[in-house]
């Protein structure tokens, strides 16, 4: 009755936080301050370097909001980390989101392929999005994850069972984003197919002749679903209230049709083309970390540096390396002369784009989702990273 008492009381307690003489990145600007945090929640930004009683002094490193991630492979990663291998998928989930909190994320929408293609053998895909979806989701409600989970499915038009799988999901299920992907070989990201060809023989060790039956089998599955796939796509994006993406658009009547789904986001045009079709169609443009850094594609499409320089990049999304994110918004910032704005492709600008009006920015009332971090020799170290008030890593 005592114990039962007190844990109330202490549940009732006011919470407090105050972190002072940070360099806070806000909307358009950095500025010397301090925040307080009252229930995981913002409750008030103040000017200076003043350090009051209580507060940790940051020392002037600066306070980001916490990151948020629209599109990464990297569960997938954890759940396989060698091909065959079939990891303890609690334990991979684990590890994945103490990963992407210690990169300093705060928010993920893990992607997740819907669409396998069970009768391939080296080039088939096997269902797993339901399953892993389901775990995940009662890891979450089970309070053992230290950063805030959605759902991203990976709609795959071109494979055998996308509209079925897409039917097993409903609306409690936290799907954020569904973007629509057609990996058909010899258009979109593999317009080359030679590129293809380097990625799936090594991932996969095709033969010559193994790998020229895939890509046949490939097209025929295009052919045969395609357009049903696509339409099923749409419709279940809207039965779950989640926000419809675009991939790897190529063309500017790539663009259009798009749009004319109601598509408001794009992941990683291939084209400058298709980034400038995307800005006139008002549909907000996302391209890969890894690209950013490493200063191009690995299929060999568009520089996200170029689209950054034609001012055609809004979101940044960390693809297959959780830690690029950080990496590749302070080197935006370079580009730009302007870290804030860096900093907003991985902060406010995913959380405009999938509707988190709770987040994204550092301001009152907003969730205290909070990346500290210092710079060494250009290159970002967070230093702490805070969930709704609490620290994660
Ligand atoms: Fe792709």
């Amino acid at each position: 009755m005592g114990l039962l008492y007190l844990e109330r009381c202490e549940f009732q307690m006011t919470q407090e936080l105050i972190l002072a003489n940070a360099t806070l990145i806000l909307a358009g600007e950095t500025r010397t301050g301090a925040l307080r945090i009252v229930d995981g929640v913002i409750a008030d930004i103040s000017e200076g370097a003043a350090v009051p009683a209580g507060a940790q002094d940051l020392g002037g490193d600066f306070l980001a909001p916490g990151l948020i991630e629209l599109h990464t492979d990297n569960l997938e990663r954890h759940i396989e980390p060698r091909p065959g291998v079939d990891w303890p998928h609690a334990a991979a989930i684990i590890a994945h989101d103490a990963e992407l909190a210690s990169t300093g994320i705060t928010t993920v929408f893990d992607a997740m392929r819907c669409g396998s293609i069970p009768s391939g053998k080296k080039g088939g895909y096997k269902k797993y999005a339901r399953q892993l979806a389901s775990e995940m989701l009662e890891l979450r409600g089970k309070d053992m994850l230290k950063i805030s989970h959605f759902l991203h499915l990976r709609a795959e038009v071109c494979s055998e069972t996308l509209a079925e799988e897409l039917s097993e999901f409903t609306e409690q299920d936290r799907v954020g984003l569904v973007s629509l992907m057609d990996h058909t070989p010899g258009q979109r990201q593999f317009r080359d197919i030679s590129k293809l060809e380097q990625y799936v023989k090594s991932k996969r060790g095709m033969s010559d002749a193994e790998f020229i039956d895939h890509v046949a089998r490939l097209k025929d599955l295009r052919a045969q679903y395609g357009d049903l796939h696509e339409a099923a796509t749409v419709a279940e994006a809207a039965r779950f209230g989640a926000v419809l993406a675009s991939h790897d658009d190529t063309t500017a009547a790539q663009v259009a049709v798009s749009a004319g789904y109601g598509i408001r986001l794009a992941e990683f045009p291939t084209t400058a083309e298709a980034a400038r079709a995307c800005h006139d169609h008002g549909i907000a443009v996302m391209m890969g970390a890894p690209n950013l850094i490493r200063g191009g594609s690995h299929s060999g499409n568009v520089a996200a540096q170029e689209l950054a320089e034609l001012e055609l990049l809004d979101i940044v999304s960390s693809d297959y390396i959780p830690a690029a994110l950080l990496q590749a918004a302070v080197k935006l910032g370079e580009i730009w002369g302007d870290l804030a704005r860096g900093i907003a492709t991985v902060t406010a600008a995913p959380a405009r784009a999938v509707g988190l009006t709770d987040r994204g920015e550092i301001a009152l009332g907003k969730r205290a989702d909070l990346l500290r971090f210092g710079l060494g020799e250009g290159t970002p170290m967070p230093r702490a990273v805070y969930s709704r008030g609490q620290r994660v890593a």
